[in-house]
């Protein structure tokens, strides 16, 4: 394999027991929606603030050892000179880059969806790669429906996932493999559970099918939680799904697994990894985070686009950091988002 040795670095630099990635990779529409709710608008300068903030905090990269940007940020500043890439790099937070063009349909399979972006993703990669990007992450997305998704589904969208993965470590980006079944609908854990297993089991075997090292590749799964509008499930009754769907189909090969938080609340999203981190014993992988929204959220609140909100904003942002830091511990209490 060509960039081995960048490839094998990088994994170095990003599985670090107590440091997770911080996603913010939200793409225009999905941060349009996120700024909304707190009454900014989506321009490209109020974009480049938000994630020069993240970038900027102080002392992140205690917790945070990977940011995943989206294409625009890539290029973008944090002042005249330094760009957003070699920041985070700064303070050795490895940058990486969200490279699926999005989700539409799959073609005459009612209920399932399927990721665009396949088309020139070499070429792009090495541009990515250029401006200081040295992993990528494509998500794949799965709705529980009906019969959805259904086993064509969960084969196409495998193939996706590991032709891309593929493309990645021949071009020297670690691919961080995300097949996401979604949260939303009725359905109850168990489902959840049976649908994550399958979807899992297929990823894994058409990696395998297409030479893709899982030593270096990170997945990114979502827990095994009840349909959002079905009942609650405690932290514990979470744990144990989740980790008896992924000792079922992640071979020990892969170094890191980090959640995606899918609309969890930043406190549920921190106790879920506490649970899964107590219960995990000796579990070949290291349990870590990969969170958007869960990370996020409080300290968009406390910015509202004004500078004079920026300092308290990434304190927030690096307390919740912190507690998922504890997360990966197992050390976490509940008591601690008072203080
Ligand atoms: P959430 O943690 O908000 O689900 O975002 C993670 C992500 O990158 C989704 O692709």
């Amino acid at each position: 394999m060509q960039y081995l040795d960048e490839l094998e670095a990088t994994i170095r630099d990003m599985v670090h027991k107590g440091r997770g990635i911080l996603a913010a990779d939200e793409s225009e529409p999905t941060i349009a929606k996120r700024f909304k709710a707190i009454k900014v608008d989506s321009t490209e300068e109020t974009r480049r603030i938000w994630r020069r903030v993240l970038v900027t905090t102080p002392s992140l990269c205690e917790y945070i050892s990977g940011i995943i940007l989206f294409e625009e940020t890539l290029g973008q500043k944090t002042n005249d000179v330094t760009t957003i890439p070699e920041a985070a790099w700064a303070q050795h937070i490895v940058p990486g880059i969200k490279v699926d063009k999005g989700k539409i349909p799959l073609a005459l399979s009612p209920g399932d969806l399927i990721t665009q972006g396949l088309d020139g993703l070499a070429e792009r990669l090495r541009e990515y790669k250029q401006q200081g990007a040295r992993f990528a992450k494509w998500r794949e997305v799965y709705t529980i429906d009906g019969h959805a998704p259904s086993r064509h589904g969960i084969e196409a969208n495998a193939e996706m996932l590991a032709r891309y993965a593929a493309v990645c470590q021949q071009e020297g980006l670690v691919p961080i493999v995300e097949p996401e079944v979604l949260m939303d609908g009725h359905h109850d854990i168990e489902r959840h559970a049976a649908v994550t297993e399958a979807v899992q089991q297929a990823v894994f075997e058409v990696l395998h099918r297409h030479h893709v090292r899982l030593e270096l590749m990170i997945l990114k799964p979502n827990m095994v939680l009840p349909g959002q509008s079905c009942r609650h499930a405690e932290p514990d009754e979470v744990a144990t799904a989740t980790l008896k769907v992924l000792r079922r189909t992640v071979p020990a090969a892969v170094p890191s697994i980090n959640f995606l938080s899918g609309g969890q609340s930043p406190e549920e999203a921190t106790a879920n990894l506490n649970a899964i981190n107590q219960q995990a014993g000796s579990a070949p992988w290291q349990l870590s985070i990969s969170y958007g929204r869960a990370l996020q959220q409080t300290a968009l609140q406390v910015w509202q686009g004004k500078a004079e909100n920026i300092k308290s904003a990434q304190a927030s942002l690096l307390k919740r950091a912190y507690l998922n830091h504890l997360a990966m511990r197992g050390e976490y209490q509940a008591a601690l988002e008072e203080g």
